[in-house]
């Protein structure tokens, strides 16, 4: 076995979106190297079946364990939602991150406010979830979205381009106005903060990317396996539609600025 990204931290998602994590753990572990693979050839996942998620999510740990890494980060909610536990309960001796959205964090900044959830359907429908928002009921008002066709549309780039925003006025426009803060409950969503804003109004907007970045940092403290500080470490970038174009748009969304 070549186990040739031996110590790497291995973060996947979907596609693009988990790159919004990635860029927030290079920040506060700027020592550890990255390997990011992006299962662009079968996004969306949010419109896939549990088990499907489920599949694809453990064939893309294997081939990650298979390579050496010291860790698993799951940087995408449906993934987490889908195939989490499962991981966990197979490779109980690897550390494995996984995000959900931000519905704590608003809660608390916004105690008793209309909070909208912005997710993939598998994300809203399953238990994690559900178990999230029943032990914080009470504390605000969370209004579920279900992003369909979001995530995909962001997976194609062009993030300016007139449809994008055609779709988020379609998922949206019935909210402006009527809620406090915006929870982005999809990794995929960060990219198109200015395009939420400009329909829904300048609202806060609460993502995962700090909190997973802090998790992964304890979980590997709590392992001995922080890499030491030095040299600055790796990134690589890999997708499972191995296209020099496809390439290009993971290096953008690695250099774009996520603008809150
Ligand atoms: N980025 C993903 C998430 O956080 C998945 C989006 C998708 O592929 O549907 O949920």
């Amino acid at each position: 076995m070549s186990q040739r990204y031996r110590n790497y931290i291995g973060v996947f998602d979907s596609g693009v979106g988990g790159i919004s994590i990635l860029k927030k753990m290079k920040e506060l572990l700027p020592q550890e190297d990255f390997l990011f693979f992006g299962d662009s050839a079968n996004a969306p996942y949010g419109e896939k079946t549990p088990g499907q998620v489920l599949a694809l999510s453990e064939r893309i740990a294997r081939g990650m364990i298979d390579d050496g890494v010291k860790a698993i980060v799951i940087a995408c909610n449906t993934a987490t939602s889908a195939a989490a536990a499962y991981l966990r309960d197979s490779y109980p001796q690897l550390p494995i991150v996984g995000v959900e959205p931000a519905i704590k964090p608003a809660a608390e900044a916004f105690p008793n406010g209309r909070i909208l959830v912005m997710a993939t359907e598998i994300t809203l429908e399953l238990e994690k979830f559900r178990n999230l928002s029943k032990r914080l009921a009470g504390k605000a008002d969370f209004i579920p979205v279900k992003c369909i066709g979001l995530a995909g549309r962001i997976e194609e780039g062009r993030l300016h381009d007139p449809d994008l925003m055609d779709l988020l006025h379609s998922l949206l426009d019935r909210y402006a106005g009527r809620v406090d803060a915006v929870v982005l409950g999809c990794t995929h969503y960060p990219f198109i903060a200015d395009q939420i804003r400009q329909v829904l109004g300048d609202l806060p907007l609460f993502d995962s990317a700090d909190g997973t970045a802090r998790e992964l940092r304890h979980v590997l403290e709590m392992r001995g396996l922080i890499k030491d500080a030095g040299s600055e470490g790796r990134t690589v970038l890999l997708s499972s539609r191995d296209t020099p174009e496809e390439l290009e748009l993971y290096r953008r969304f690695f250099k774009a600025r996520i603008p809150y």
